[in-house]
């Protein structure tokens, strides 16, 4: 058996986040602890009056993940069995999961040729009689194209897990739809020490009914008025979130820097056609949630890259359709086209921006160096 060395270059570090703010986030998280008040209060309300307004948006709630911000943000809108959501192929299965979970059908379109968010004349085409909204996910820190996909008759639901600080144009997304979900999972680029998440809204009545969503439905005490559930965000992951936003503009900057350097060091690769390179589309601003390769031979790279201690990951070897847990609405082989080669050629390679320079360099060479050691032009 061969040795793997250990990883030296990540995909993501929170513990390097935590040693860099070690002494702010001691403080906030001391403060909380001293106040008392560990479930929702002042800290998440500060936490989300400083986040719509980076955000952009009126009202902004704090929640126990991302895949609750989704389930709030259809249960606001009260869609429950019987109602469709349409949504891409291509995401991780949460965005999916939500809409089994409030007894919704999800309708999946495929995704774009290139890039991978939700084809938009896809997503206009599936909108039928029974849509009763339209989640689309910013995946991997890429806005979708909503100006393609035009006005719908229907609510528009941002997944936007992965593409805090994301920007279509100037505007911010979270504020593109009728609502937007955020999930602050530790290794997401803005993270916080276990499971938060957010839901955005311009919309006064939907931010009140979100508010009663994430506490059982709560409209007084012991008052019910519809179903919800635990959703709410911990005061803990709040104050921790709260210090690393004031850093996000800065990490989303180095991280655009380093997708930058690794499209300039890896051209020559794509020029070849041995690998598809992820882009920024024009007029967006992309966050590198994660900067995803396309190689027929990405299993032999993965090895590659593991064998000189660089971390990479396949986000995700199956398009949602196809999982198991749709039963009898599962997908036959051949049914999503674009998103299922997606899933046999996508890489994630390190691009997180506690990454010095020269671990981005060295990524870089990795991957020149497979191409090398396999000969080029062999796709
Ligand atoms: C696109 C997408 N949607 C939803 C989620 C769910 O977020 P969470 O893990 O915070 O529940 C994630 C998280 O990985 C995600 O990437």
């Amino acid at each position: 058996m061969t040795d793997v060395p250990p990883i030296r270059i990540s995909l993501a570090d929170p513990a390097g986040e935590y040693r860099l703010l070690k002494d702010d986030l001691d403080a906030a998280v001391g403060r909380v602890m001293a106040s008392g008040r560990y479930i929702l209060g002042p800290e998440v309300e500060a936490f989300e009056k400083e986040t719509a307004e980076y955000l952009g948006v009126a009202h902004a709630c704090g929640v126990s993940s991302g895949t609750d911000a989704i389930q709030a943000a259809l249960l606001a809108l009260g869609i429950g069995p019987g109602d469709e959501v349409v949504t891409g192929a291509f995401s991780f299965f949460a965005t999916a999961g939500a809409i089994l979970r409030v007894g919704a059908t999800p309708v999946f379109v495929d995704i774009e040729k290139s890039g991978f968010n939700a084809d938009p004349a896809a997503v206009r085409d599936a909108v039928g009689e029974r849509t009763r909204a339209v989640l689309l996910v910013h995946l991997f820190g890429q806005p979708v194209d909503v100006e393609a996909i035009g006005d719908l008759d229907v609510p528009v639901i941002e997944d936007a897990a992965q593409a805090f600080g994301a920007e279509l144009g100037e505007r911010k997304v979270g504020g593109l739809g009728s609502m937007g979900c955020f999930s602050f999972f530790p290794a997401k680029p803005l993270g916080c020490a276990g499971d938060g998440g957010l839901v955005s809204t311009d919309d006064s009545e939907l931010a009140a009914i979100l508010g009663s969503v994430r506490k059982h439905g709560a409209v007084g005490k012991n008052l019910h008025a519809r179903p919800g559930g635990n959703f709410r965000l911990d005061p803990l992951q709040a104050a921790v979130l709260r210090v690393k936003l004031q850093r996000i503009d800065g990490w989303i900057a180095t991280r655009r820097r380093y997708a930058e350097l690794l499209r300039q060091r890896l051209a020559p690769l794509e020029a070849e056609g041995q690998t598809t390179l992820p882009f920024e589309r024009p007029g967006t601003t992309c966050t590198w949630a994660q900067f995803v390769i396309r190689t027929q031979r990405r299993d032999d790279l993965r090895t590659f890259l593991g064998g000189r201690g660089i971390a990479s990951e396949v986000y995700y070897p199956m398009p949602m359709p196809m999982q198991e847990v749709m039963g009898t609405l599962r997908s036959k082989e051949g049914a999503f086209p674009e998103a299922e080669r997606a899933a046999g050629e996508v890489l994630a390679i390190p691009v997180h921006p506690l990454l010095a320079p020269s671990d981005v360099e060295e990524v870089a060479q990795a991957v020149l160096d497979f191409h090398e050691d396999r000969g080029r032009g062999e796709a």
